[in-house]
């Protein structure tokens, strides 16, 4: 009888996660604080131990780097195990053009688990498929960066017990900040309040906004007591207990005023994802004594994924609810915890129920190669680098939403949505019958054979342009001369 392997585990998205084991790697994080704790700091590792002595960590980043980097190359040493690092892609084989998908698969050999980093979005998903190791994202463009959310909702853990009906307000550059977009998944997900404080122009990106609202559970909640319902704008985010339909059907278990009017618990600062914008500077707010000196943020734990540039004044550093550099300093502990998991080298059974995922996406997957029917639109998205185009897939999870007539495809890779709008309606063209009919209709009870043979296009003019007739009401392929 062969061994069963354990199973390999990538960390892409905060929602590969479950809360329970987001709960399981902050218990370890907290053993090794205790255990290997220095003396002087209370959220400083300072000893190490041997518990990974002989398993290595790479870490592949195509991006500036400091703290992420540095944090899991030193909680692979504080675990007694060694890093292998590329962190300059000019002098690695990417610089001569070797794709993503290759060295992924060249790294596997090499190490154990890799952290990796790319400014295309959906990279790392895309690194996953091709490696036989543990792949964690350490931010992929603007996508998701979801270790810095452990360490960012470990933080407000220490300092606040739990995250229930919590308030966070979440500042700056919404759009572009990766962090923001894992962050915001998981406060939804621990029932947190989420009031967002946009630059001008950089709100929540319309996905991620959607998603909070359908799958997240999110009512909005106006910040006008006069108002009774909110728009994406002005409004806060409030996670409702119960399932669906939530964000139509006010809970009678919260009291809404008292939120709108709930000082706020913590406030994450971001700074201008200038790498992310074709400008190099916009109009963008200063978190300073100020700002900070409103009641509202009496009692707020300011918190920065960091680097600051001059969003947060550096004046603030002694400020009491200042809690950055503790923030930046747990990335090592939950690194470890994580790590350690990912490689099934826990060895209190207790913890060591690390399986499955959050919330599986059931939804359908919709698979063509690179170059046939619709593809993902959005520029920066891993499935249009052109070295990454073989390898990758137009694959998009078919998303119902509230009516099961508005479906809508998700890339798999980017998780940006396309929509249909007047530019755009889904057409299904079937191979084998050789005929395109209106609607995303064929896909949603086709089997996985029978989806093989289908593929979208974004108009009835691009399907015919590529050799299919259009069918009658009755399924007839229309005549056509
Ligand atoms: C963040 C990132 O890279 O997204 N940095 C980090 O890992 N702490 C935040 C940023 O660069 O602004």
């Amino acid at each position: 009888m062969t061994k069963a392997q354990p199973l390999t585990r990538h960390i892409i998205s905060i929602n590969d996660l479950t809360n329970k084991e987001i709960e399981t790697i902050f218990e370890v994080a907290q053993g090794f604080l205790k255990d290997l704790a220095d003396d002087n700091i209370s959220y400083r590792i300072g000893r190490s131990t041997d518990v990974a002595a002989k398993s290595i960590l790479a870490t592949l980043f195509y991006e500036p780097s400091t703290r992420t980097r540095l944090s899991f190359e030193s909680a692979m040493l504080r675990l007694g195990g060694a890093n292998i690092t590329s962190a300059d892609p000019t002098v690695s084989s990417a610089a001569k053009g070797e794709s993503l998908a290759d060295t992924i698969r060249v790294i596997s050999n090499y190490a154990d688990v890799v952290v990796i980093r790319h400014p295309r979005d959906g990279a790392a998903r895309l690194a996953a498929e091709y490696s036989q190791i543990p792949v964690i994202n350490g931010g992929d463009g603007s996508h998701e960066h979801p270790t810095q959310t452990l360490c960012d909702l470990f933080t407000l853990k220490t300092k606040k017990k739990s995250l229930k009906n919590m308030k966070v307000a979440i500042s700056g550059d919404l759009k572009g900040s990766r962090t923001i977009h894992s962050f915001v998944y998981a406060l939804a997900r621990f029932g947190a309040t989420i009031d967002p404080l946009p630059a001008p122009g950089m709100e929540l990106p319309a996905y991620v906004d959607r998603r909070l609202r359908e799958e997240f559970h999110c009512r909005m909640v106006s910040k006008d007591p006069g108002q009774p319902h909110g728009g994406s704008i002005d409004a806060l985010y409030v996670t409702a207990d119960q399932p669906h339909q939530l964000s139509l059907i006010p809970d009678p278990e919260i009291d809404y005023g008292l939120l709108v009017e709930k000082k706020i618990d913590a406030v994450y600062v971001t700074r201008f994802q200038k790498e992310r914008w074709s400008e190099k500077e916009r109009a963008y707010p200063k978190v300073d004594a100020k700002f900070l000196g409103e009641a509202r943020f009496s009692e707020a734990s300011v918190m920065h994924p960091l680097p600051r540039v001059n969003e947060l004044d550096a004046s603030f550093d002694t400020d009491r609810r200042a809690v950055y550099f503790q923030q930046a300093a747990y990335g090592v502990p939950i690194r470890m915890a994580l790590i350690l998991l990912l490689l099934h080298l826990q060895k209190n059974q207790s913890l060591n129920r690390f399986s499955g995922g959050f919330a599986e996406p059931d939804h359908p997957v919709y698979a063509q190669p690179i170059g046939t029917g619709l593809q993902c639109d959005n520029p920066n998205c891993i499935t249009g680098d052109p070295a990454e185009r073989q390898y990758a897939a137009n694959k998009f999870y078919i998303v119902e939403s509230d009516s099961p007539r508005q479906r809508r495809l998700r890339c798999v890779y980017c998780e940006k949505d396309i929509d249909e709008t007047t530019a755009v309606h889904f057409v299904v063209a079937d191979t084998v019958r050789k005929t395109f009919s209106p609607g995303l209709q064929p896909l949603a009870h086709a089997g996985h054979d029978r989806l093989k043979h289908l593929v979208i296009y974004r108009s009835d003019a691009e399907a015919a342009a590529s050799g299919f007739a259009p069918r009658d009401s009755g399924g007839n392929k229309v005549r056509t001369g």
